[in-house]
């Protein structure tokens, strides 16, 4: 029985850790497109493409439900996956949703009218595929009324995390603040847009200042997954948990035990 959860690369093994401990009984199956990343710096049709050969892998894994574990593909190409590549009998669902959800105080599927709420500007990081998107402010508009999003494109950040270069992208993380900054000097909230992006938590946040709330999505899916699967226990699927990258499996393993403290061994996908 298992769950797709995709990425570009290891960004996505953040929500993957969060569902893990959300649903210890659910098996998962994580894809990482390690050959292709990072997305973020491709055009929408890329992205699309190579989205949809990731999710038909998945499904051909025994999947039925496939979590987009990746801003920057949920943004560039789901909308159009819905629009006709999915299968009536799978579901493809992306990690924006349950973010804004939890930013405008909104219960999971509320789609009453949009509303004033607390936040009123908010720094949002994310890869420039996704910032190019506007798919953020676009389903913030839905719901939220009267909230300032200043956008950063944080050129860089994905690559020197999927190197293991942590020093540069403390560095890029660093700098990206500051540039957000002069644009909008006293942010209530920071969104982290992108999966990768919560390995740099603590950077993002002394850039910020402690007075800033962080938002990151891992948490917020492993709950809203958890209350789809209660809802449609049927999208569970078939097949057993596995690590599947389109890289080299051993370089992909040793990153992600030295991200997540924790022994993980990729296959070839
Ligand atoms: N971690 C991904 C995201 O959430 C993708 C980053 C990339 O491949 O550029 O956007």
């Amino acid at each position: 029985m298992a769950v797709g959860i995709f990425d570009s690369g290891l960004g996505g093994l953040t929500v993957l850790e969060a569902v893990q401990k959300r649903l210890p009984d659910v098996e998962f199956v994580y894809l990482a497109d390690s050959a292709n990343a990072p997305y973020g710096v491709r055009t929408a049709d890329d992205i699309y493409n190579l989205t949809c050969a990731a999710v038909q892998r998945l499904f051909d894994a025994g999947c039925d439900l496939v979590i987009l574990a990746c801003n920057t593909a949920s943004a560039a190409a789901l909308r159009r996956m819905q629009e006709g590549w999915i299968p009536t009998d799978k579901r493809v669902l992306g990690v924006f949703v349950p973010l804004i959800e939890a930013l405008t105080e909104r219960d999971w599927g509320d789609n009453s009218p949009p509303r004033e709420v607390d936040v009123k500007h908010v720094a949002l990081f994310a890869t420039p595929a996704t910032v190019s998107s506007r798919a953020f402010q676009r389903e913030l508009a839905f719901r939220a009324i009267g909230v300032d999003v200043e956008a950063q494109a944080c050129g860089g950040v994905v690559d020197a995390i999927e190197d293991g270069d942590m020093i540069l992208a403390e560095a890029l993380v660093r700098s990206h603040v500051d540039a957000l900054k002069r644009k909008m000097p006293e942010p209530h909230a920071g969104i982290l847009g992108c999966t990768h992006y919560p390995l740099m938590a603590e950077t993002f946040q002394a850039a910020l200042g402690p007075d800033v709330t962080l938002y990151s999505q891992a948490n917020l899916v492993g709950d809203s997954l958890a209350d789809y699967l209660e809802r449609h226990p049927d999208k569970i699927g078939a097949g057993t948990s596995a690590y599947l990258t389109t890289g080299d499996p051993k370089r992909v393993s040793d990153r992600a035990t030295q991200f997540l403290r924790r022994q993980i061994i990729f296959e070839s996908a």
